[in-house]
């Protein structure tokens, strides 16, 4: 594979202030410096996700944000440039993908970026930049709550709230690999498709009202929150007695608990992390088939501000990414 030459600066998306999509500017920047155990990688594509969005209004994690400008952009794909040693597993010119701690590290919003090796794993084979670019946080999230909080088997029943969205998607196939019965909601033109991911059954949040359907639900993964027609509160309807409700949007539930407790069932949070053992598994289900990604639209770094602008709208189809490759 042909490893580029390391040049001083780079191409990227910039956030110059806090405020709308508007506020990048794709500019020249110095090249982040590798030091430690950190990769210096060269990137190739990089994920959109809602936390951007939330960030660049000031919100997310920008109390984070030392000083702006500053590159966003947890997801990317890319090559290895530079490695920390001889026998490090990955070397320059491997073919690499992850999710970048933002903002304790500059993002993939950009040619480059250094990252800690513990947030990198090998990008899985047969995979482009662009689809495996679409996995980490997402994956990882679904990942986290279908397998590590609500241990999905047979025989147990779960409704994901925003199954076509970026982690509905990948928590479906999840929770079908390992045998739950799969509830979704979507809107209309997206209910097919839920069902091709491994959905049971399908419920239309355009044209019913979820709470009046279902009862006796063993775990709500809730992706959608409090903010939108109070999903959390009405979940708590078709739990089970000490059934579990996964609210996944942060903040979106000040009063989780004490509903929670109210309705006889119980409740979590979740938080993802970057998680480069746990991609590794993720890779196996990418490369066998068993789990894919679904990418609703590529834009080219230059138009990240209409990529943003698209997520904003809460109504993506899978992911969307950014080609980082393709500049002015
Ligand atoms: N805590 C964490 O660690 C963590 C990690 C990742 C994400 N998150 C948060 O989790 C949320 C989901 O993230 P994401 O990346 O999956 O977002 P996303 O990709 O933007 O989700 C978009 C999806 O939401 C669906 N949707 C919108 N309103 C709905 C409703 N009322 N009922 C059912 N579905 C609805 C849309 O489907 P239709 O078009 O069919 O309506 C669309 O496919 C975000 O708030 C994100 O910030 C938190």
């Amino acid at each position: 594979m042909e490893v580029h030459a390391v040049t001083d600066l780079m191409t990227a998306a910039v956030l110059e202030r806090f405020g709308g999509p508007g506020e990048f500017k794709l500019t020249r920047i110095p090249r982040p410096t590798r030091i430690n155990d950190e990769l210096l990688i060269e990137i190739h594509a990089a994920g959109v996700n809602p936390l951007d969005a939330k960030t660049r209004v000031g919100q997310g994690v920008s109390a984070a944000v030392d000083s702006l400008p500053t590159v966003l952009g947890h997801d990317f794909s890319g090559v290895v440039v530079e490695s920390p040693y001889d026998a490090h597993p990955l070397q320059p010119g491997d073919a690499v993908y992850g999710f970048i701690p933002v903002p304790r590290y500059s993002g993939s919003y950009a040619g480059y970026a250094s990252v800690p090796s513990l947030c990198v794993a090998p990008k899985p084979v047969g995979l482009s930049h662009t689809e495996a670019a679409a996995v980490p946080v997402a994956a990882l999230t679904a990942w986290g709550v279908v397998t590590t909080v609500a241990k999905a088997h047979e025989r147990q029943r779960i409704l994901i709230h925003a199954a076509a969205g970026g982690v509905g998607h990948f928590a479906v196939q999840f929770a079908a690999y390992f045998g739950a019965h799969v509830i979704a909601t979507a809107s209309t033109r997206n209910l097919e498709w839920v069902r091709s991911l491994g959905a049971r059954e399908t419920i239309d949040h355009t044209t019913h009202h979820f709470e009046d359907e279902l009862e006796d639900v063993d775990v709500v993964i809730d992706l959608v929150g409090n903010l939108t027609h109070q999903v959390a509160t009405k979940s708590l309807k078709v739990l089970r007695k000490n059934g579990l409700i996964v609210s996944v949007p942060s903040g979106s539930w000040p009063t989780m608990h004490e509903e929670a407790a109210a309705a006889g069932v119980r409740a979590t949070g979740y938080r993802v992390t970057p998680d480069a053992a746990t991609l590794a598994v993720i890779s196996r289900l990418l490369e066998q088939g068993s789990v894919r990604p679904h990418i609703d639209e590529i834009f080219p770094l230059r138009d990240v501000s209409a990529a943003h602008e698209r997520i904003e709208t809460g109504h993506v189809r899978g992911k969307l990414v950014l080609d980082t490759t393709v500049l002015p």
